[in-house]
């Protein structure tokens, strides 16, 4: 079944979302070029990789587009058809697609996560010492899940901006700052077109022990 509970809240009415359960999604279903693409994939990827595609599928249709295969660049990054910017992610049992227009949106990034601690050994490749600190200072929240909250910030981020500026970034590039109901990410160095110190608003909400990050880029 596809619904949007989780993202809906956090994405502008330009954007358009589909979520759903990969154990509900068919290899079948994707494009010859599509199922090409993880024929040798287990079969968890196989179904995570075929609810991104037959959700997309179904967003670009409804945004007037005809169904092409969605295939990927060398780095992973979705191709989207000219005229459309887009993200996609997955974790266990839930899988999302946002995509819009790009004359109304530059860039779009989403990530969920399960609303559980992120690994003790990551905490300090995620998170700077004044990101750590701050997030210790959050009173009405799991202080389990505040860097877990940082890491998705970071990769939703990441998400929106890559395509734009084609840089890989790492973790200590971009400075989160916030709190339970939204952040921003900061960049901590110039990865064109953004100079050093922008600021990428971001939204962010935990459902059914899903979390979810959204940052969306509008045309300035
Ligand atoms: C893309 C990335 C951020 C998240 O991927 P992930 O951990 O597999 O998590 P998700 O399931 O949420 O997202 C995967 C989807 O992101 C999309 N994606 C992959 N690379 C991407 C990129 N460079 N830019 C935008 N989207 C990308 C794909 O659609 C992919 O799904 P698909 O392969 O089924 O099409 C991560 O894999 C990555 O490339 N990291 C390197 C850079 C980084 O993390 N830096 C630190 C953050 S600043």
């Amino acid at each position: 079944m596809t619904d949007s509970s989780l993202f809906a809240p956090l994405l502008p009415p330009c954007v358009k979302i589909a979520e759903m359960d990969p154990r509900d999604s068919s290899i079948g279903a994707l494009e010859p070029a599509e199922q090409r693409v993880v024929a040798d994939a287990v079969p968890h990827r196989q179904r995570e990789f075929a609810a991104g595609r037959q959700l997309a599928h179904g967003l670009i249709g409804d945004l007037g587009y005809p169904r092409t295969p969605l295939l990927a660049h060398p780095d992973r990054s979705p191709r989207w058809p000219e005229g459309l910017v887009g993200s996609i992610t997955h974790c266990e049992g839930r899988v999302a697609v946002a995509v819009g227009r790009s004359s109304e949106v530059m860039g779009i990034g989403i990530d969920i996560e399960p609303c559980a601690p992120l690994p003790a050994e990551l905490g300090p490749l995620v998170l700077t010492a004044d990101e750590r600190r701050r997030v210790d200072a959050w009173s009405a929240e799991d202080g389990s899940l505040r860097s877990r909250w940082v890491f998705s910030a970071k990769e939703a981020t990441y998400k929106a901006v890559y395509p734009l500026t084609r840089k890989v970034l790492e973790f200590s590039d971009l400075e989160v700052f916030g709190g339970p109901m939204g952040f921003v990410s900061v960049l901590r160095r110039q990865a064109p077109p953004f100079p050093e110190g922008t600021s990428f608003v971001g939204h962010r909400a935990a459902v059914g022990g899903y979390m979810a990050n959204a940052v969306v880029l509008r045309p300035t």
